[in-house]
């Protein structure tokens, strides 16, 4: 009988998101501070005959050449010229297109769990390389602590967890729309501030989170892509305002949205605010907390 792995797929809040600029290529380039959140989708990979078998329990996602999951499993089997192929099932938890990363985080455990089903063909900079070609935030779940990136986002740096977030409460708040990435790059164009970032911020935090409290460094989270998203979407700013209002000691926008995490002291704060939220904008959209 054949080995099933099964594999715990992450995802991400960006503490810091600074768009420094357009470049040549149409993305942008960035710095930006990552932090691993541990709530999970789950995979199941399992070698078979030939081909990619892909399901998921989430009838939104597509199981073609255009799942995130798909084409990392496509990418391995052709850099090992493998000739047999893989079995795939992706039991969704989290939710997609909200800037959390989840899918990402798919694509990128896709690649670390084939390779070590085949056997770990791939050293890892051949892997770095294929997660970047995938996404500009799959490069950052090839490995598992908090991260500096730069570039488009696929150049990882990773750093020490910071002593100032242990025992943090995080809370999750999706309001329940999706936010399109590359629409919210594109609407850079339109707010020049936001487009042109000072570099130099992602460092500033991660040393400000190295050297004193989460309170200390409370003033310099910051995300580029809320200028525009929020724009778009006034109900997202109020949210973040009610829990900046209601005791989270931090609160912002991740990726390009449209999740909104606060940071609190305990896990307990976080759930008396994501109870506190509900109550206040009604039980619709998916929220969830977990102690970082
Ligand atoms: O790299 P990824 O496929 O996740 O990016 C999705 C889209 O987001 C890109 O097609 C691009 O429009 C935009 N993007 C960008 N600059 C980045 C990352 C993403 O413009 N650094």
């Amino acid at each position: 009988m054949s080995v099933v792995l099964k594999l715990a797929s992450a995802c991400k809040v960006n503490l810091l998101l600074n768009i420094l600029g357009r470049r040549d290529d149409g993305f942008h380039e960035l710095e930006t501070l990552i932090h691993p959140v541990p709530m999970y989708d789950e995979l199941h990979l399992e070698r078979i005959g030939d081909g990619i078998n892909l399901s998921c329990n989430d009838t939104r996602l597509a199981l073609d050449e255009t799942n995130l999951v798909f084409r990392a499993a496509k990418a391995f089997l052709k850099e090992v010229k493998s000739t047999e192929g893989v079995r795939i099932h992706l039991q969704k938890n989290l939710p997609i297109a909200a800037g959390i990363g989840a899918g990402s985080a798919n694509a990128g455990m896709t690649l670390r769990g084939l390779n070590e089903l085949w056997g770990q063909p791939l050293p890892d900079e051949s892997l770095h390389k294929l997660a970047g070609v995938l996404g500009s935030d799959v490069p950052f779940f090839l490995q598992d602590g908090p991260a500096l990136a730069f570039h488009r986002g696929e150049k990882i740096d990773p750093i020490d967890p910071f002593p100032a977030l242990q025992g943090t409460g995080l809370l999750l708040i999706n309001p329940g729309f999706g936010v399109s990435t590359p629409w919210a790059y594109r609407q850079l164009g339109e707010h020049p501030v936001a487009l042109k970032g000072e570099p130099g911020r992602a460092q500033a935090l991660a040393g400000a989170l190295r050297k004193g409290t989460l309170t200390d460094a409370s003033n310099l989270f910051y995300n580029s892509l809320e200028i525009p998203v929020f724009a778009k979407h006034p109900v997202l700013p109020v949210i973040r305002d009610y829990f900046k209002e209601n005791g989270a000691i931090v609160s912002l926008m991740s990726g390009s949205g449209a999740t909104i995490f606060a940071l609190t002291s305990s896990r307990s704060d976080a759930e008396k605010l994501r109870e506190k939220y509900h109550g206040r904008f009604g039980e619709a959209g998916w929220s969830r907390t977990v102690l970082l």
